[in-house]
């Protein structure tokens, strides 16, 4: 029986072509694909076992953690912390980076991720998702420091997302191309559905918390009252809007249909850049973004360019189908 290609069988002839692989990488990214597995599992139980709702504590970030934050970044920690290819984690729920227990080895990889990505939704069974970050160690086998993950999103060696959506999807990439595999829950495997993702250069449809409208900049204002303008206004065509409110399931669209997401910069908050984290949620997905022909910026510089100055720090995001995002960034440096 033909199954297709697995997402397993898929990474080891990736492997094949990289000089003087070892294998550590594709065991590092089972692992990953084994927590994201039972991730899936756990969010799909939904309210049937007791993981729905908030706890009273709050993530480094000041955000009240849901029950399902703590579990599915326990998740991880258990699935990548014992086969030896890691020197630390680092998550967007814990305060500091996890250093690998003294009774496992320590490796040549960093593991960055964001557990639970658009939580606000998983109450209310809306698309989720987990961000996945792979760097090089510094040192390997040295217990890795929050210095040695302060890489530029350029360093990722790979960067992936699953998406908890009415089917379990994990997009992933190395630097050669997006390559995007489904679950089959009957057999256990992610096989291949989606080779080569391309993002669409143009796109109609835009993605932004208008909510946030009074504080942005000038640049964002200016591009979203044209597209609400519509064949009246300047861009001369009507435009649609989506807001999820899960980065994953946002990127996700756009990945296959286009469209142009927007986190930007505002003045809400004057201690915070911008929502989304560099290292967990921008960094990531600007790599798949990047190699599936799309932009990320911040509005005035590439995001895989930043030079990180913390783990948890803040960016702009400003994302998605080329040519829209160019009309964006336009405008920045018109202003
Ligand atoms: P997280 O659930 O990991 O904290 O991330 C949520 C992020 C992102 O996924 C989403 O695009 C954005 O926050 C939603 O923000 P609003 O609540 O402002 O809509
Ligand atoms: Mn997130
Ligand atoms: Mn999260």
């Amino acid at each position: 029986m033909h199954t297709g290609t697995t997402l397993t069988q898929f990474i080891i002839e990736e492997q094949r072509h990289v000089a003087g692989a070892t294998g550590d990488f594709t065991s590092l990214l089972n692992d990953v694909v084994t927590s994201v597995k039972v991730i899936a599992n756990a969010v799909n139980k939904g309210a049937l076992v007791g993981t729905m709702g908030a706890l009273d504590s709050q993530n480094v970030q000041g955000e009240t953690q849901k029950k399902l934050d703590v579990i599915t970044n326990d998740i991880m920690i258990r699935a990548n912390e014992w086969a030896g290819h890691l020197a630390g984690m680092a998550s967007e729920e814990m305060d500091d980076v996890y250093p690998i227990p003294q009774k496992y080895p320590l490796g040549k990889y960093l593991l960055v991720f964001d557990p639970l990505d658009g939580s606000s939704n998983v109450d209310i069974n809306i698309s989720v998702g987990t961000i996945f970050s792979i760097l090089r160690a510094p040192v390997a086998g040295r217990a890795a420091s929050a210095e040695d993950f302060l890489q530029p999103g350029t360093k990722q060696v790979c960067a992936g997302y699953a998406l908890y959506g009415s089917s379990t999807m994990l997009v992933l990439t190395t630097g050669h191309g997006v390559n995007g595999f489904t679950l089959d829950r009957d057999v256990g495997e992610f096989l291949l559905t989606h080779p080569g993702m391309k993002i669409p250069v143009d796109t109609r449809e835009f993605a932004i918390n208008a909510s946030n409208r009074r504080f942005w900049e000038p640049p964002v204002q200016r591009y979203v009252e044209e597209c609400l303008a519509g064949t009246e206004g300047p861009r001369g065509r009507d435009f649609n809007m989506r807001w999820v409110a899960s980065m994953v399931a946002e990127v996700h669209r756009i990945l296959n249909r286009g469209g142009i997401f927007m986190y930007p910069r505002d003045t809400k908050d004057p201690s915070k850049p911008g929502k989304l984290r560099l290292m967990y949620e921008a960094n990531p997905m600007s790599m798949i973004v990047e190699q599936a022909g799309g932009i990320s910026s911040t509005g005035y510089e590439r995001i895989l360019d930043i030079a990180p100055t913390g783990l948890h720090q803040r960016v702009p995001v400003i994302l998605g189908s080329k040519n829209e995002v160019e009309v964006v960034l336009g405008y920045h440096k018109d202003a």
